[in-house]
């Protein structure tokens, strides 16, 4: 087994998870960074302490599969940035059944059954949950114009709160992270008349999640952060 810290992180093919990633393995943690499509190419695929694995992480047998080679082959996870989430427009009367459900599926259920499957086993030596909120979850003016999109969002910040709940008991803690606009290609595509510098970048994200995961976080409770920039 590893002595390294071990990190969890989905999403890791995504612009935020590379980012993390990165981070995570400089902090000198064992990543084990999620990917959806294999052939998916990672700048940091070659490190010694990063392992992809290919998963569908709102499949709720292959996340118990995942956790099981995790830890036959690392241990318990120390920490995980749970990462998976897209995004969708679309106002009351726009949003559709489908909409909903799809958004659901990926914002909450990729969140949630990792976290019912890295609780169980953190619940024996304590650990880190790091989940990735939305502005507009947090604030109904701006969710007016992307119904599904906060809702699904807005159920994270209450499964932080059930989860921290009982972590006086448990050790296992969980922080929510909340950017407003990442500058990534798509967003400076999608809106080329803003000011990208208003924007966060995924390595400032990353950094602040890498903070999340070392030890001088250990006073942190009930933790949401919100990265909101200039936005
Ligand atoms: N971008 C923003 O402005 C912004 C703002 C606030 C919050 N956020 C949140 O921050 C997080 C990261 O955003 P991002 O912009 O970095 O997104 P991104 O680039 O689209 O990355 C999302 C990643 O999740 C993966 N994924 C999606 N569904 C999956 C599934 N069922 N199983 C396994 N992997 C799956 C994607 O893989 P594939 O590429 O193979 O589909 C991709 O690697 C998301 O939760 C997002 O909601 C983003």
């Amino acid at each position: 087994m590893s002595q390294k810290k071990i990190a969890l992180v989905t999403g890791s093919s995504g612009f935020l998870g590379k980012s993390v990633a990165n981070r995570l393995l400089g902090e000198g943690f064992t990543v084990v960074g999620t990917v959806r499509t294999p052939n998916d190419t990672l700048d940091f695929e070659g490190h010694p302490s990063f392992e992809r694995y290919t998963i569908d992480v709102s499949n709720e047998s292959e996340i118990s599969r995942l956790m099981d080679y995790i830890s036959q082959n690392y241990g318990q996870v120390d920490f995980a940035a749970l990462l998976v989430g897209g995004f969708v427009m679309g106002t009351l009367a726009e949003t559709s059944q489908k909409d909903l459900e799809k958004m659901y599926r990926l914002n909450f259920l990729t969140a949630y059954l990792c976290c019912q499957k890295l609780y169980a086993q953190m619940s024996d030596q304590g650990g880190h949950i790091v989940l990735v909120g939305a502005r507009p979850a947090l604030d109904p003016s701006a969710a007016a114009a992307m119904v599904s999109y906060s809702l699904s969002k807005s159920l994270l910040f209450q499964l932080e709160e059930i989860i921290n709940a009982k972590s006086t008991e448990t050790g296992v803690r969980c922080s929510v992270i909340v950017p407003s606009v990442l500058d990534t290609p798509p967003n400076r595509e999608s809106m080329p008349d803003a000011n990208f510098n208003d924007w966060v970048t995924p390595e400032q994200v990353a950094e602040t999640i890498s903070f999340l995961a070392s030890t001088d976080s250990a006073p942190l409770r009930q933790t949401v952060l919100k990265l909101y920039g200039n936005a």
